[in-house]
């Protein structure tokens, strides 16, 4: 196995390029995003796809030249109720790219349970910055992504259901402020939710104070989540008095359950975050099955967003 210890850095000068001594070079300024993966071993053999899936998109990643220095997987690993058998379905296609010296930081969703995760991805937890919460600052290389941890594990166990929307906790919160405070270079946030799913815009002090502080942050460039499953780029925008107080919002596709089919690739600049999609397929709620026809749009999507790119820039110039 390649580790990151194994690589040397690049002399070319800007240092963004690591060159492992027997693989192929990673990009300091690449990273990988993937939600919303949603795979398990109870699924009937009629249903299945969502593994076969994951697999592609892992194929993808791994024919990358360079390779991404890191992945962030925004939540919904398991299918539907944190079950440990789902986790350890998915972890060897987390592996393979581990194996090949990309870095994978994870967060959490409505389907997931922390405990089960952990018992599976043990090495997962030198992301919980905040106690029992998968908030971590990642490096995407010019900038940084503030992870954040939206599940609101209203379940409490493995084999039952969370409530949908996402919440934040007072220490994340708290933890937050303190890092947006402590930010001297631009960064986006990033979780399960939207802020609004992880109910920052709603009308409770402390949470809006959180967004605010975000929005008043020089450095603040926007967000990006998952849960919605589409490839989706609007505007976190703030009071009408500010025009400088307007953010890109991002939504990711799915690895493989249904909606936009895929993963994105971000890469940093001095004065800008790219996110370009990169998307295999399109069904809803499943894929056509042998003898059923598949809707012209959902081809017609795909055409559409194939390639797209998401821009967030720097506050200023
Ligand atoms: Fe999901």
């Amino acid at each position: 196995m390649t580790t990151r210890r194994g690589f040397l850095l690049s002399t070319a000068g800007l240092a963004t390029a690591a060159v492992a001594a027997d693989g192929p070079a990673h990009d300091a300024n690449l990273t990988v995003f993937l939600s919303d993966v949603h795979v398990s071993p109870s699924i009937a053999p009629d249903d299945s796809y969502q593994l076969d899936s994951f697999r592609r998109c892992v194929d993808g990643i791994l024919a990358m030249r360079p390779l991404p220095a890191r992945a962030v997987v925004f939540g919904d690993i398991a299918l539907g109720k944190g079950m440990t058998a789902d986790y350890e379905m998915s972890r060897p296609e987390f592996m393979r790219l581990a194996a090949a010296g990309i870095k994978l930081h994870y967060t959490m969703g409505n389907h997931d349970h922390r405990e089960p995760f952990l018992r599976v991805f043990p090495e997962s937890a030198a992301d919980l910055r905040v106690k029992g919460r998968f908030a971590s600052v990642v490096n995407l290389g010019h900038c940084d992504l503030m992870l954040l941890d939206t599940l609101d594990e209203t379940g409490g166990r493995e084999g039952t259901g969370n409530i949908v929307s996402g919440a934040i906790d007072e220490a994340q919160l708290n933890w937050l402020e303190d890092e947006v405070s402590r930010a001297r270079r631009p960064f986006v946030c990033g979780a399960h939710h939207s802020p609004r799913e992880a109910s920052l815009a709603m009308d409770d002090g402390q949470k809006r104070m959180a967004l605010q502080k975000l929005k008043e942050s020089e450095f603040y460039m926007g967000w990006v989540q998952g849960h919605g499953h589409c490839w989706f780029k609007g505007f976190n925008a703030s009071s009408s008095t500010n025009l400088l107080a307007t953010f890109r919002l991002l939504g990711l596709p799915s690895t493989g359950l249904w909606g936009d089919i895929g993963y994105a690739v971000a890469r940093s600049f001095e004065d800008r975050l790219e996110v370009a999609l990169h998307i295999d397929d399109f069904y809803y709620p499943r894929p056509a099955r042998d003898g059923e026809i598949r809707p012209r749009c959902w081809d017609e999507n795909i055409k559409e967003k194939k390639g797209d790119v998401c821009v967030f820039p720097t506050r200023m110039a």
